[in-house]
Parts: C-alpha cells; sequence; structure tokens
C-alpha cells in the first residue's frame, strides 16, 4: 500500500450542499429531516471506509436574501449534536464531526456535550471550532451585532484553552470504582480548572469522565490569519474552501510551516479542502449531469448569491448576455475576482454564472470518470495541495452512491485509500496522537483498560 493515505470527510450538512440538489430527478427533497435517509447515508459511508461525517451549524436561518433562501433546502437543518448522537447508535467506526460555536456556546456546555459524544460513539467524535461566520445568529443570543472577527478569534484561542483543560478535569485512571471499600473516584485524580481569563471564567471539573480520545479530534475551517494561526496552534483536520491547486498548495505550505515552528509534527494535521464530485461514465456525461443541476438553481436564487459574491446588484443584468465590467467594492476582492475570472474564462452568460454560484458556492469541482476523478485526487496529494478532501455530494443518494461505489474503489485499486479501518477511534483511523492529560501525565487511559 502507498505511504499517503487520502483522508476522507463527507460535508452533509446533513444533505447536499448545492442548491438544486433537492430538485434532481431521483434525489429525496426531505433529507434534511429524514432520519432514515441520513441514517441509510452514514451507513454507506462507513462500509466505503469514510473518515468522517460532518455536521456544519450556522446557529441561524442562512443569511441569504429571502429570493435565495425561500429556494434553498439548507436554510434549516437538525441541531448537530442531537443528530450524531442518534447516528453514534446506528455506525461503530466512522468519525462523527460537529461544528461548535465558540462565539455562542459557553466551554462547560461544549466540552461535556463534545465528552458525552465521544462515550456515546467509542471514541469517534471531533469539533470543527468555528467562531461563527453568520452575523444573524448574534441576533438569536441577545445580542445587537456580531462579535468582531479579532475579538471573536481571541475567545476561541481561550475557549480551545479552557475546553481541553475542562477534558483534562480527571485522570484516565481516576473511576476506580472501588466497590468493597465504596470508593467511586480517587480525589487525588480530579482536577480544578480554574480559569479565570481575558473572555471567560470557568471554575470546572468537567462533570463527566476524561473522553475515550482524550480529546475529541479538534477540527478548524478558519481561512484568515487568524484562522490559519489558530489552526497551526491546536487543529488536527483543517477544513478549507479553496478551489484550485497553487492555492491550497500556499495554505498547506503556509500552515505546516507554521505548525514546524510551533514544534508540532505537520502529519498531526490534516488539511482537506472541500471537493464537489459529480462522477460520470464520460467526462462529458458527469458535466452534463452537473449542468443539469445548476439547471435547477432558479435564476432568482442565482442572481441573489451572484450579488453576494459580486459586491454589486446583479439584479440588472441581461441573464443570457456576458457579465458587464463591475466596478469595485467593498466585498471579498479574491472572491469576487475568482468569480469574474471564471466568466471570461468559460465564456459564461450570466445566467450560467449565476446558476453555478448559486449551486454549489463556487467550490473545488471534480467532474469526470472515476478515473479523472482519481488522477485529480492523487495529483492534489502527491503535490501538497491537500491529505484528502471534505467530499460534497451534488445529489443525495445517487451521487453518494456514485461516490462510493465507483470513485473509492478506484483509489484503493491505485494503494490510495484504505480498504479496512486501522483502529476504532477518529484518532487511530486518522493516525493522530491520543493528547497527554496536561495535569496527570502519564496516568493509564481508561478506555485502553476497558478495550484491553
Ligand atoms: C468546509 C467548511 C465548513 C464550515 N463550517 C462552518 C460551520 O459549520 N459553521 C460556521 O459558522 N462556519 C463554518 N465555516 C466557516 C469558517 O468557520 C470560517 O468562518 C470561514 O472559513 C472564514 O474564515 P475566517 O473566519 O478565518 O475569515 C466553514 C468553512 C468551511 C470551508
Amino acid at each position: 500500500m502507498a505511504t499517503r493515505q487520502i483522508r476522507f470527510n463527507a460535508f452533509m450538512r446533513p444533505a447536499s450542499i448545492h442548491t438544486g440538489a433537492w430538485r434532481y430527478p431521483g434525489a429525496w427533497p426531505d433529507m434534511n429531516f429524514n432520519f432514515a435517509h441520513i441514517k441509510e447515508c452514514i451507513q454507506k459511508l462507513e462500509a466505503a471506509k469514510f473518515d468522517a461525517f460532518f455536521m456544519a451549524d450556522h446557529m441561524a436561518v442562512l443569511n441569504m436574501p429571502m429570493d435565495a433562501l425561500k429556494r434553498s433546502h439548507t436554510s434549516t437543518s437538525f441541531e448537530p449534536f442531537t443528530l450524531l448522537s442518534a447516528l453514534s447508535q446506528h455506525t461503530e467506526r466512522i468519525g462523527l464531526v460537529a461544528t461548535g460555536s465558540t462565539t455562542f456556546d459557553e466551554p462547560y456546555h461544549i466540552a461535556r456535550r463534545f465528552a458525552s459524544l465521544d462515550y456515546l460513539s467509542n471514541g469517534r467524535a471531533g469539533w470543527n471550532i468555528v467562531t461563527t461566520s453568520n452575523p444573524d445568529a448574534a441576533l438569536n443570543f441577545g445580542m445587537e451585532e456580531h462579535m468582531e472577527h479579532d475579538e471573536r478569534y481571541k475567545r476561541a484561542r481561550e475557549f480551545y484553552d479552557v475546553v481541553t483543560g475542562l477534558w483534562d478535569s480527571w485522570a484516565d485512571d481516576a473511576f476506580i470504582r472501588d466497590v468493597e471499600n465504596g470508593i467511586f473516584f480517587e480525589p487525588s485524580k480530579m482536577h480544578v480548572l480554574d480559569h479565570r481569563g481575558e473572555h471567560l471564567k470557568v471554575r470546572g471539573p468537567l462533570n463527566i469522565a476524561r473522553p475515550i480520545q482524550g480529546w475529541p479530534v479538534i477540527v478548524q475551517a478558519g481561512a484568515s490569519e487568524a484562522g490559519r494561526q489558530i489552526a497551526a496552534e491546536t487543529a488536527e483536520v483543517v477544513f478549507s474552501g479553496i478551489d484550485n491547486l497553487p492555492d491550497a498548495q500556499a495554505l498547506y505550505a503556509d500552515i505546516k510551516g507554521r505548525m514546524a515552528k510551533l514544534g508540532r509534527s505537520r502529519d498531526h494535521l490534516k488539511i482537506l479542502p472541500g471537493a464537489f464530485v459529480v462522477v460520470g461514465d464520460s467526462v462529458a456525461d458527469a458535466k452534463a449531469k452537473k449542468r443539469q443541476l445548476d439547471g435547477l438553481v432558479h435564476p432568482d436564487s442565482g442572481i441573489a448569491s451572484l450579488s453576494v459574491r459580486l459586491g454589486h446588484d446583479a439584479s440588472g443584468f441581461d441573464l443570457d448576455g456576458p457579465l458587464p465590467e463591475i466596478p469595485e467594492s467593498n466585498a471579498s476582492k479574491s472572491g469576487r475576482q475568482r468569480i469574474v475570472d471564471l466568466a471570461r474564462r468559460e465564456n459564461m452568460t450570466v445566467r450560467q454564472l449565476a446558476q453555478h454560484v448559486g449551486g454549489a458556492f463556487g467550490s473545488l469541482e471534480m467532474i469526470g470518470t472515476p478515473a479523472t476523478i482519481a488522477d485529480q485526487m492523487e495529483e492534489w496529494l502527491a503535490s501538497e495541495g491537500s491529505d484528502g478532501f471534505n467530499v460534497m455530494f451534488p445529489y443525495l443518494p445517487q451521487g453518494l452512491d456514485d461516490f462510493v461505489d465507483r470513485v473509492v474503489p478506484e483509489l484503493q485499486r491505485r494503494g490510495l485509500f484504505r480498504r479496512e479501518y486501522e483502529g476504532a477511534t477518529l484518532r487511530e483511523n486518522l493516525g493522530l496522537p491520543r493528547p497527554e492529560n496536561r495535569f496527570f501525565a502519564g496516568a493509564t487511559s481508561e478506555s485502553a483498560r476497558r478495550r484491553g
């Protein structure tokens, strides 16, 4: 087997991210709130040996213009812990990653929820640390406006220290359960955190034993300077939204370079760009499927999304003409330029561009046969653009079936993807070390004892 293996996370949310997905022929329009469908998908992902299933969270209805929002099936979804706790009882090996907000939640809540999920799943929990990108969330949590970006990241950094400190409240062997003498835990093996920082005050200890994995796997998705630095310091998995190989290589080198400066091994962090994958019998067939899917994005929805991406009202543009010149604006400059370049390069009409942007938000696309998709993935892996992918399926269940039944076997044949899980926990499968307890170094692992 090749030494470097592709890592796969499924970006489910819990349905497809594409806004036309629910209208595709044969797709499940009610996937978001249909537990039987979600369960079927995760079981297929586990049979295909995916590393993890990821459930995002935005703490509010998505902040899109109403013309787009009313047509999007991802505007509402399950609360991640409730969903993943239920799914943990129907799976055995696949990782379960939930978003947890450091802006709108409290570290004590987050620490105990993830510790609980880690026990319920026998060591498969992962925490996607976000500062919450949706400004509307503030309005649901008693605030008038969103906390400022830098401030959010400062709180996030302290939040991480508190949560991991709380997970270390108990030595792994604190719970002696001495039936004869009636002593349930050993008092010297309990640590009171007593944290008093700039943003947070938490006494502790946590009222749950140390998680099976020591700490659930730490995931980050921030792309800014502050986001990259916190990722290099703390993350074990990074989700990125990059759509081309040179930018991906630059991000990869940047984050892994920062890790080296901090004395962290570069293998202890896996970078997974989102990849929107459409599989066909030929490249032309796959492109036709993508066109059909994009065609299901209503023009109102596409134009509203395009306006947001351009930072300019696109509603007056001729739908069947080329993209006009757009004046400078305050919106993300690199994001806007990517859209303008794409329109020019592919000679797209405003309608096509709107459908593209309104569909899968302009993420990295892999559209082709199992062999061409495997080639592309292999190239990204070999040239240090990524350690794997955060796979987005175009429609469900067919898009997922195409991936697990056709792309996964091709990658396995090339020795690039596992045929069996290597370990029992998400950490073991990702090749990540189990963290030492910072207050009780060298104590025996409770989970190792339980399993051993
Ligand atoms: C794959 C992926 C998943 C994300 N999931 C969430 C999420 O569930 N909730 C959220 O508020 N933000 C999510 N984000 C947004 C990031 O947390 C972050 O805010 C964004 O990438 C911008 O980075 P910055 O805040 O460092 O500027 C996600 C981003 C990516 C690329």
